[in-house]
């Protein structure tokens, strides 16, 4: 049997698997089980940002290998103290960070901490009886069962039902649709400043600052995964930077530690505050190897890297709007800084599998969105061979 049959075989079928057996990867460039080479401009769904076996990340995660892999929470572990310092630092005054194994446990995490802060904070009208959640519609937030209740897709909840009650879901960039639904009962607002798995959505600033002052007004907490947007991908290492405001709570993984598992959850220090000892933990959260790794990734993005990012993600879009005017397939581009969305009048999986073909790897969402998410390390050589053949599949494929 071949490694597919295998795979057919023993595994639950739960990924529908790209044509791809991979041998081997470096920067931003990935070679199969016959040696031939492939640009990826998918990075592992956002993970590896600052490239393939980034040499720095590397050496980190050895050195760390070498000197303890795990010890557990219950001790201190210099190199998971000294990334939750630089974290925090870059993030909002006085908060404070609790480290997981990945997006669903950050996201886990922040829902659990939004409702006890609910049962410790009244709402503006004194009730100490706060639960609910205001989500958004096509959002993804992961795959337990609490962060599945607040992903907006049904096709995520069909067989699961009861999923966890008391997620409510508006509409992004429309702010009555988020009053419509706000009740005494609510104690927070969860979004993703760039809807990922959703189409390539982003929320725009005025919506995202009209949803601030809305949470401060009526005493709710603004959440922000930015699992998928984070880290860099658009252009600034936190993404609330990009709105001139800060949420209470910031989630993150995916690409912290640059590929090893690592998810944070950071929150400003009154609502950090409400967890005691015992309230959450985690056996692996906070691994020693995937801290070194992420202090690696931090010391690397430092802001030439991200404006040379920037630049590379300029020079992509005006590349892709020049393709969607001669190709009558593409209705829209969208997205911000590295995240970025073609959103095509047809389904675009076919489209993803002609462009591998051709050594180009890209993703599908949604139907009908080819989901661009490159290492942030891509350059301007890179967007036109991606552009290249990009124009080709979408002049040749039959639909
Ligand atoms: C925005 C967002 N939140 C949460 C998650 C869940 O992360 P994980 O798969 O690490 O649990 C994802 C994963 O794609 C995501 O894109």
């Amino acid at each position: 049997m071949n490694i597919k049959q295998i795979e057919n075989k023993y595994f639950m079928h739960t990924y529908k698997r790209n044509n791809l057996v991979i041998k081997k990867a470096k920067n931003q460039f990935i070679w199969d089980e016959n040696g031939k080479k492939y640009l990826d401009f998918f990075a592992g769904i956002s993970v590896c940002n600052v490239g393939h076996c980034n040499d720095a990340v590397v050496k980190a995660a050895k050195m760390q290998l070498d000197d303890f892999t795990h010890v557990s929470n219950l001790y201190y572990m210099p190199v998971q103290v000294k990334l939750g310092e630089e974290l925090v630092k870059r993030a909002f005054h006085g908060a404070r960070v609790f480290f997981s194994n990945s997006g669903a446990e950050a996201n886990e995490c922040a829902i659990k901490l939004a409702r006890k802060w609910g049962c410790l904070n009244p709402s503006k009208s004194g009730n100490r009886n706060r639960y609910e959640i205001i989500c958004f519609n096509n959002s993804f937030h992961g795959r337990t069962i609490a962060t599945l209740s607040a992903t907006g897709q049904q096709k995520f909840h069909e067989y699961l039902k009861p999923l966890q009650e008391k997620f409510v879901f508006a509409e992004i960039n429309n702010i009555n649709s988020v009053k419509k639904i706000v009740n005494d009962k609510t104690v927070a607002v969860m979004i993703e400043p760039v809807q990922g798995e959703g189409g390539v959505v982003p929320a725009n600033k005025t919506f995202l600052k009209n949803l601030r002052k809305f949470c401060d007004d009526k005493n709710l907490l603004l959440i922000f995964d930015e699992i998928q947007c984070g880290i860099g991908r658009t252009g600034k290492f936190y993404a609330f930077e990009n709105y001139d405001i800060n949420p209470d709570i910031v989630t993150m993984a995916k690409s912290l530690a640059n590929g090893l598992p690592l998810g944070a959850t950071i929150a400003g220090k009154e609502c950090a505050e409400t967890f005691v000892y015992g309230d959450h933990g985690s056996t692996f959260g906070g691994n020693p190897v995937s801290c070194a790794a992420a202090l690696a990734v931090l010391k690397i993005m430092d802001a030439k890297f991200l404006s040379n990012s920037v630049k590379v993600a300029r020079y992509l879009c005006e590349k892709l709007e020049d393709l969607r005017k001669k190709r009558t397939v593409i209705k829209e581009i969208r997205g911000i800084g590295l995240i970025l969305g073609i959103d095509l009048k047809v389904n675009g999986q076919k489209i993803v599998d002609y462009c591998l073909d051709k050594g180009l790897i890209i993703n599908c969402t949604h139907d009908t969105v080819l989901r661009l998410l490159p290492p942030l390390i891509i350059t301007k050589a890179d967007v036109d061979c991606a552009i290249k053949i990009l124009g080709e599949v979408l002049e040749c494929a039959i639909f």
